[in-house]
This record gives structure tokens, C-alpha cells and sequence, in this order.
């Protein structure tokens, strides 16, 4: 049957990941890929786990096998509540609290009550793949920013054809894919355009936590509580696939936002949220997390190292502070899609630096994940890609 004349627009508007799709031949065995955003299984708490999930089924089953409330299970929201307390100083009442199905599950409900066909969203350039996804899944025009001082400028002309922005959304934390921190000064300045112009903010943290060095910054949350919605997540600093993320925003917003999440998939499953608790009661987590952070670190070093090694002349790349990417720039001539393949035959992957500017620029740029690869596989990997790059030079006989 052919079901192209039945689909939704907003069907028709959703846009297949690049990233899912050139994952699928970079899990070939003989492929070494820096192209997932995994963290690395050995900061799994498996031990510490199989004891909190027998507990949790012996003392908790019911509940724990149960449906659960739709805005989530209350003891984990009351440990996220005491996270911003040890981690920012922030007070945050539970009922600021929304669970989600991770934070691609926010994301989603955001868009759904926030968007309408042809709404703009203004976000970097370039951003987080899985946003611009869910905005494209409603309608809505990502309307790609490359400097954040050029934001006051932006909104101006976009209001002044009436085109508002929705909101705007933004990683200011060792952004996804360019590993860049906002500086304290861009987030005051971001707030303050928010202000000028009357707009919401979603403020994206997957990687807020996962800090090497350097000083943490205040959240936009803490500036203007009044207009952001700030997401985070477990899945960079626990586990995945717990899919396990939250919304703090004002309760008028978390209401809308739970009316969505009923029709979406009635709650998060109260199993992974009851160990989640547990666990973070227990204080594993943090501790965990300072492991997580060293292991992380050693690993960037060694990837940055090795491009320094290995690397031909004309390749730039990121030194972040945190997080779990390294973004590189070829000479603007060059095309990572082109280099794609090449590396594929090489046996290493990335991801392409196009698939994350919703302009379709940064077709010089490629992102690569340090978290995940083995030490040996770090230096191997990036001896096949500066291979590779030199194999895409000799081309153009450069
Ligand atoms: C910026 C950003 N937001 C959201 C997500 C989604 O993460 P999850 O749904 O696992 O919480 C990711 C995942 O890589 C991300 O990088």
C-alpha cells in the first residue's frame, strides 16, 4: 500500500538522522568510530546496580513494576532537587521537576506544545542534530546563529518580519557537536536579549557535569527562572539506557508540558526512576561521576595528542574543557562527506560536521567522540583518519 498520500505534514517534514544513519555502517566490527555520543561502558556502576535493583524489587516492586505518575516518581525528583543543591546552589521545588523519557523525550514535548508550522526556533550554528530533528518534526524553522553576539541583531530583524522566535535553544555547556562553553558574559547577554524581546529559552545540560577543569558557570535557569526551561539528563552521567532526563521550569510550563507527555507515553517507567533514586541517595553517584570526569579527561588528552602526532598540516581542531567531543575543521575546500568514505575503507568513522548546521554549511567540519574508544583504539583511530585526510589532500593535489 502506498501510504505517502496519507502521512501528516508534520510526517512529511521529519527528517532522518544522518548520525543513525552512517552509525549503522560504522558498528562493522573491523571499524574503529568516533562517531556515537556513548559514554564509556566502564562507567557503568554494574555491581553497585544488580545490589539497588534487588533491593528496589524486594522492597519496592509494586510500585516499582507499576505505572507510575505522569510527572514523575517523587523520591528521584527530590534527589534531582538536592543534585542542584550540592552541584550549583540552586533551590529547586520538586514541583519545578518534570521526568522525561531522557532528555530527546523534552525535547520532543517542547517542540509539541511550543511549535507551529513555520514557528522559527533560533539556535547555534552548529547544534545538537536530535533538536533540530524534533523542531523539523513539527514544522519548525531552526534558524541557525554562528556567534551568540549577533543574537540582539537576529531577533530584531526576525521580529520586525514577523517572524518571533519561539524560543531559543542553546548547550551553553560543552555544546553538541562543537564543545564550546558560553562564556558568563554570553549568558547574561543571551538572558538579556530574552528579556528584550519576550522569549523563552531552553537551556540544553547533558554535559554540564562532565567538566576536566576550569570554573563552572551559572545556568541561565539561575538567571531568569521565569522564561527558561532547563533540561538535563542521566545519560552522560549514569547511564543511557536508563533514558532517564528531566524539565526544571515554572509549574505554569510543567503543566503543559505533562498534558503532552500523557498522550506521548503516559509516564517514564518507575523501575529505572526508583533505582535512579536509590542510587543517587546512596552518594555512588557522585563519586562515579569524578571517576567518570578523570576517565574522560585522559581520554580527550590522548585523542588531542595524537592529532598533534599524526595530523596533516591545515587540520584545526577543539581543546574543550569538558564534555565528550572534539569538532575539526579541514581547509574550508575540503568535504568531510567525501573524506566519509574514504575513511569508512580506512576502517575509522566520525560524523559529518553538515548533519549538525541546519544552513547546510560546515561541510569542512566533522565531530568526533572521545568517550567511548578503547586507548589503543583512540591512537589507531586517528592514525587511519589523519591517513584518510592525507589520501583526501592527495586528491586535490594539495
Ligand atoms: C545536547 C543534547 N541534548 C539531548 C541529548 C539527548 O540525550 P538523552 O535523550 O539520552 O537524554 C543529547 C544526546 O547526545 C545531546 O547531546
Amino acid at each position: 500500500m502506498d501510504i505517502k498520500p496519507l502521512l501528516s505534514n508534520n510526517a512529511l517534514s521529519m527528517r532522518r538522522s544522518q548520525i543513525r544513519d552512517l552509525l549503522s555502517v560504522a558498528t562493522r566490527p573491523e571499524i574503529i568510530s568516533f562517531a556515537g555520543g556513548f559514554p564509556n561502558p566502564d562507567t557503568f556502576p554494574l555491581e553497585e546496580l544488580k545490589e539497588i535493583v534487588q533491593e528496589v524489587l524486594e522492597k519496592d516492586g509494586n510500585a516499582a513494576l507499576q505505572y507510575g505518575s505522569t510527572d514523575g516518581v517523587i523520591s528521584l525528583r527530590q534527589e534531582i532537587s538536592k543534585l542542584y543543591k550540592r552541584e550549583e546552589n540552586l533551590d529547586i521545588p520538586v514541583d519545578h521537576i518534570q521526568i522525561t523519557t531522557a532528555s530527546q523525550q523534552a525535547l520532543d514535548l517542547i517542540s509539541r506544545i511550543f511549535i507551529n508550522p513555520g514557528d522559527v526556533v533560533v539556535c547555534g550554528l552548529p547544534s545538537y542534530l536530535g533538536a533540530l530533528q524534533a523542531f523539523w518534526s513539527y514544522q519548525g524553522q531552526p534558524y541557525g546563529l554562528r556567534h551568540n553576539n549577533g543574537l540582539d541583531e537576529a531577533c530584531n530583524v526576525l521580529c520586525a518580519t514577523g517572524k518571533k522566535p519561539k524560543f531559543l535553544y542553546s548547550i551553553p555547556d560543552f555544546q553538541n557537536p562543537s564543545g564550546e562553553t558560553m562564556t558568563l558574559e554570553e549568558r547574561e547577554y543571551v538572558v538579556e536579549v530574552a528579556r528584550k524581546y519576550d522569549l523563552l529559552i531552553v537551556e540544553d545540560t547533558p554535559y554540564k557535569n562532565i567538566r576536566f577543569s576550569g570554573e563552572k558557570l551559572p545556568s541561565m535557569y539561575s538567571m531568569a527562572p521565569e522564561r527558561v526551561m532547563m533540561l538535563g539528563t542521566f545519560s552522560k552521567t549514569f547511564v543511557p539506557g536508563f533514558r532517564l532526563g528531566w524539565i526544571v521550569a515554572e509549574p505554569t510550563i510543567l503543566d503543559r508540558i505533562n498534558v503532552a507527555k500523557q498522550s506521548a507515553d503516559l509516564c517514564t517507567p518507575a523501575f529505572s526512576q526508583l533505582v535512579a533514586a536509590k542510587y543517587l541517595a546512596s552518594g555512588a553517584y557522585d563519586e562515579n561521576l569524578k571517576k567518570t570526569c578523570a576517565l574522560y579527561k585522559r581520554k580527550k588528552d590522548l585523542m588531542v595528542k595524537s592529532f598533534e602526532e599524526y595530523m596533516p598540516e591545515g587540520v584545526k581542531w577543539t581543546n574543550p574543557e569538558g564534555g565528550l567531543f572534539l569538532f575539526l575543521k579541514l581547509p574550508k575546500k575540503y568535504d568531510t562527506r567525501e573524506l566519509f568514505d574514504i575513511a569508512i575503507k580506512e576502517n575509522v568513522a566520525f560524523v559529518i560536521g553538515e548533519a549538525f548546521h541546519s544552513d547546510g554549511s560546515g561541510k569542512n567540519t566533522m565531530r568526533l567522540n572521545f568517550s567511548f574508544a578503547t586507548d589503543e583504539k583512540i591512537v589507531e583511530g586517528v592514525k587511519r583518519l589523519a591517513n584518510a585526510i592525507r589520501q583526501l589532500y592527495a586528491k586535490y593535489g594539495n
